[in-house]
C-alpha cells in the first residue's frame, strides 16, 4: 500500500495526481513526491508555488523547497532561489549530490545551473497583475493571505509512506506573499516545514511560516506522535501550543498534518479550514478540517 497526502484544494489535486501516476508507473518514493511537486511547480495557473506564484515585495519570485526521508535522515532544501523551477529537484540534488542539507539564494541557483537546469522567468500576466493591484492598494497582507489560502493554498506540502516501513515528507512553496525579499518561512526548514522518521511517521506545515517555524511545528508533531499520540492528536497539541504560546500570529492560518507509519492521519488548522488530499492506492478523497480553538 501506497499512501500519499497533499495540502490544500486545487493545488494538492495537482499534484497528488501526478505524484500517483509517477508511482502507479514504477516510481521510487522519493521521486514520486517530486514529481508531484514539479508538476504543480510548473503549472502557471497555481499561484502557491513555482512558476506564477505569489512574487515578494520587489515583484520578484522567490522559491523555497524541501525534501527528507524518514530512514537516515538524509534532507535536502533551497531557499530564496529565483528563476529556477522545478525547485523540489534541486532540493533533491542537494540531498542526493552534496554533503548538505541546504543551499541558499543565487548560490542555490547557481548549483541549479551546474544540474542544467535553465533560468526562466517565473512571473505571468496573472502575477504581475497581481502585484500592480497590490503595489497600487497596498492591501493588508493578511487579508490577501485569507483569501488566497481559501482554495489555493500557500504552499504544497507532501507525505508518502510505503511498506517498510518507509516515510518520505517533502514542501515546495512561494512562501508569504508580497514578503520582503530574501524572507524565508517554514517550508525549506528541515523540522518546522517538514519531518520524517520511520520509526515513528511524518508530518508537514502549511500557512503561517513565521509562526510554524518558531513552534518547529513539523518535528513537534512526529515528537508528540513519538510519545503516543495518534496523528489528531499529535496535530492539535501542535495548533493548540501555538494559539496559546503565539496568539499574536492568529493574524494568519497555520496548519500541520501527520501520518504515523500504521497509514493513520490527521491535521489541525486554526482560523480557517484546511482541505487535505489523500491518495491510497490510487484512491483519492479530500479531507476538510475545520478551525481548532483552545
Ligand atoms: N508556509 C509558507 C511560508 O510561510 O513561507
Amino acid at each position: 500500500m501506497t499512501t500519499l497526502l497533499a495540502t490544500w484544494d486545487r493545488p494538492g489535486e495537482v499534484a497528488i495526481q501526478s505524484a500517483w501516476k509517477a508511482r502507479s508507473q514504477g516510481a521510487d518514493l522519493i521521486s514520486t513526491l517530486e514529481q508531484g511537486l514539479a508538476t504543480a511547480e510548473l503549472d502557471e495557473n497555481l499561484i502557491a508555488i513555482g512558476a506564477g506564484s505569489v512574487p515578494n515585495s520587489k515583484g520578484i519570485i522567490e522559491l523555497d523547497a524541501s525534501i527528507m526521508e524518514g530512514r537516515e535522515f538524509r534532507s535536502g532544501a533551497v531557499c530564496a532561489v529565483t528563476d529556477i523551477v522545478p525547485v523540489i529537484s534541486v532540493a533533491r540534488a542537494v540531498m542526493e549530490k552534496t554533503p548538505h542539507v541546504m543551499l541558499a539564494g543565487d548560490r542555490a541557483r547557481d548549483f541549479a545551473l551546474s544540474l542544467g537546469m535553465k533560468p526562466r522567468d517565473l512571473s505571468t500576466e496573472n502575477s504581475r497583475e497581481r502585484y500592480a493591484e497590490w503595489l497600487k492598494t497596498q492591501p493588508d497582507v493578511a487579508a490577501y493571505v485569507h483569501a488566497s489560502t481559501d482554495k489555493m493554498g500557500d504552499t504544497i506540502t507532501m507525505i508518502g509512506l510505503e511498506e517498510g516501513p518507509h516515510v518520505v515528507a517533502a514542501s515546495s512553496t512561494s512562501g508569504l506573499p508580497f514578503k520582503l525579499p530574501g524572507r524565508v518561512g517554514d517550508s525549506p526548514i528541515i523540522g518546522a516545514g517538514i519531518y520524517a522518521d520511520d520509526e515513528v511517521g511524518a508530518a508537514g506545515a502549511t500557512g503561517n511560516g513565521e509562526a510554524l517555524w518558531r513552534e518547529v511545528a513539523s518535528l513537534r508533531a512526529v515528537e508528540a506522535m513519538a510519545h503516543g499520540m495518534t496523528p489528531q492528536q499529535a496535530c492539535e497539541h501542535v495548533i493548540r501550543h501555538l494559539i496559546r504560546r503565539q496568539p499574536e500570529s492568529l493574524a494568519l492560518p497555520s496548519v500541520v498534518f501527520a501520518m504515523n507509519v500504521k497509514g493513520e492521519f490527521g491535521a489541525a488548522t486554526c482560523i480557517s479550514p484546511f482541505q487535505l488530499w489523500v491518495c491510497r492506492d490510487g484512491e483519492f478523497e479530500m479531507v476538510v478540517f475545520e478551525p481548532i480553538s483552545l
